[in-house]
Order: structure tokens, then C-alpha cells, then sequence
């Protein structure tokens, strides 16, 4: 007996029912629930976006409703209380990460993670280890953030849009993260050629407080509101498109830094990549001068302090 779907439609065939575009966000706080209602808005392809709250160790939710999903997002994990700083969460964010990797792998084996819970470059360095995946599919969100809040301070300051306003920050998403004076732009103008003090501390117009506000800008956030949760949302949207769309962009993102810069350890830091469907599939080589060569060096050594006492 034919039914009213046969009798309706002639099927020539068969659909690939797997979603070229789908993500699974890990983490129902504040951030996981901006990075949805973000990414849903912005990033217009069909995505089917799952909320799974890992509750400390136990996840009351069936993973399988991630299986096959293009990206990850983990936004999972305590966050920082007022005047805490981001490190201070590693050891019960390391914990919860172990609960939540293996099986989200084991339901989607080619899929890029993209993490953003805190100290996100910690946990980008523990999410590798405990994923089995390559290096360039485990990213994490960095300092994509801090960049565009350097380069919107750059643009109240001049009076210019922040989209025209060129500059970088690199190494650790905290307190030890690294302005790149050097590059900062506008129109291919390097303010730097304007004033060779430039973000030094000793030029007159103590540009340096801009780094200063970047770095305090979460912390600010935070005691006036509680937690941060747009800007990162809308932050993780710009990285999903670029991963998804294979748009290729370059962002700042926290990736394996070993080999690079001097870095002899299995470090992430944020430097400049290129995002496509594959994840990271290159880096820009920038230049740093003396200054910002010390500086991420010094960004490195406060991660691995940290990071080679974990046990996980
Ligand atoms: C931010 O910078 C808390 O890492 C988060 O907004």
C-alpha cells in the first residue's frame, strides 16, 4: 500500500542528511547562550545549534544530538567572580573539560572545537590533549576579542571607525597579552612612523592606556554586570563564519604556538591565522620587534608556569 508520500513524491535521490553546517555549543551560561542567539543571527546558513549543560561532571543531556557537527563550540566551565582573573579558573575548568571531550569526539571525529571557556588558552593546550585531534582543529577564540576592543579604543581615540582602524593583540587573552604597536594603521599610515614612542608609556598621548583598558575591559565589564557575554558572542560569531563559510580571514586566535617565535613548548597563544572549513590551515609570520618579541616570551613563560603543573 503506496503511501500519500510515494503517491505525492517521485524520489530520484537519496539526501545527504548530514549538515554541512552544523555546530554544537558546549554550555548554557551567559557566553554559550550569546554565541546562539549570535551565530544563529549572524551566521545565516541552516545551523542546528544544541545547548548541553555539563553540570560539574555530570552531563544530564544526550550527546548523540551533537553527532556530526561541522564546529564546536565549548563555552562550558566556571567564569571569573569580580576582580578574579582568568587563570584562577584553570584546574575546575580542566576538570570539566575532561567530562565533556571524549564523547563530544566520539560523536563528531571531524570537527573543529573552538573553545572559549577561560583560561582559554590553557584549555585550548588541554582540549587538544584530551580530543586526539590535530592542532589546527582545536582553536581557541583568544585574543579575537581584545583585538577588536584595541582596535575600537584606537578608533574613539582618532575619531575613525574601528573597522578602519588596523592593530593586533597577540600572546595569552589576559593580563600578559601583547599590543603590536608596530602594526597599528590606519589606511596603511603606521602610527608608529608618527610617533616612534608610540605605546611606550613615554609618548604625550599615553596611547599605552589603550592596552591598559583592553586588559582591564573584562574585569570592568564584569564588576558593573557580572560576566561578560555579547562581545565574546559576537566575537565566536565572527570565527564560526570564517570557519564555516571557508571565508580564510585572518583572526588572532589561540593556537599551537610551538616552533614559532622561540616558543619550545606545547603552548597556544594567540598569533594572527587564517580560519577556513579545516580549522587553522595557515599562519601569518608577523614580525615583532625587540619590545613585542620580549613580551610574548613573557606571555608564554606565565602559561606554562601554569600549565606544566596540571594533572588531567
Ligand atoms: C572576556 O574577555 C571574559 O574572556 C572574557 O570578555
Amino acid at each position: 500500500m503506496s503511501t500519500v508520500k510515494e503517491k505525492l513524491i517521485e524520489n530520484l535521490i537519496r539526501e545527504d542528511k548530514s549538515s554541512q553546517n552544523k555546530i554544537t555549543i558546549v554550555g548554557t551560561g551567559a557566553v554559550g547562550m550569546a554565541c546562539a542567539i549570535c551565530v544563529l543571527l549572524k551566521v545565516s546558513t541552516v545551523i542546528v545549534a544544541f545547548l548541553i549543560q555539563v553540570l560539574p561532571l555530570v552531563s544530564f543531556l544526550d550527546y548523540s544530538v551533537s553527532a556530526n557537527s561541522k564546529l564546536v563550540i565549548v563555552t562550558a566551565g566556571a567564569r571569573q567572580q569580580e576582580g578574579e582573573s582568568r587563570l584562577a579558573l584553570v584546574q575546575r575548568n580542566v576538570n570539566i573539560m575532561k567530562s565533556i571531550i571524549p564523547t563530544i569526539v566520539h560523536y563528531s571525529p571531524d570537527c573543529k572545537i573552538l573553545i572559549v571557556s577561560n583560561p582559554v588558552d590553557i584549555l585550548t593546550y588541554v582540549v587538544w590533549k584530551l580530543s586526539g585531534l590535530p592542532a589546527t582543529r582545536v582553536i581557541g577564540s583568544g585574543c579575537n576579542l581584545d583585538s577588536a576592543r584595541f582596535r575600537y579604543l584606537i578608533g574613539e581615540k582618532l575619531g575613525v571607525h574601528p573597522a578602519s582602524c588596523h592593530g593586533w593583540i597577540i600572546g595569552e587573552h589576559g593580563d600578559s597579552s601583547v599590543p603590536l604597536w608596530s602594526g597599528v594603521n590606519v589606511a596603511g599610515v603606521a602610527l608608529k612612523t608618527l610617533d616612534p614612542n608610540l605605546g611606550t608609556g613615554t609618548d604625550g598621548d599615553q596611547w599605552k592606556n589603550i592596552h591598559k583598558q583592553v586588559i582591564g575591559s573584562a574585569y570592568e565589564i564584569i564588576k558593573l554586570k557580572g560576566y561578560t557575554s555579547w562581545a565574546i558572542g559576537l566575537s565566536v560569531t565572527d570565527l564560526a563564519g570564517s570557519i564555516l563559510k571557508n571565508l580564510r580571514r585572518v583572526h588572532p586566535v589561540s593556537v599551537m604556538v610551538k616552533g614559532f617565535y622561540g616558543i619550545k613548548e606545547e603552548l597556544f597563544l594567540s598569533i594572527p591565522c587564517i580560519l577556513g572549513r579545516n580549522g587553522v590551515s595557515d599562519i601569518v609570520k608577523v614580525k615583532l620587534n625587540s619590545e613585542e618579541e620580549v613580551l610574548f616570551k613573557k606571555s608564554a613563560d606565565t602559561l606554562w608556569d601554569i600549565q606544566k603543573e596540571l594533572v588531567f
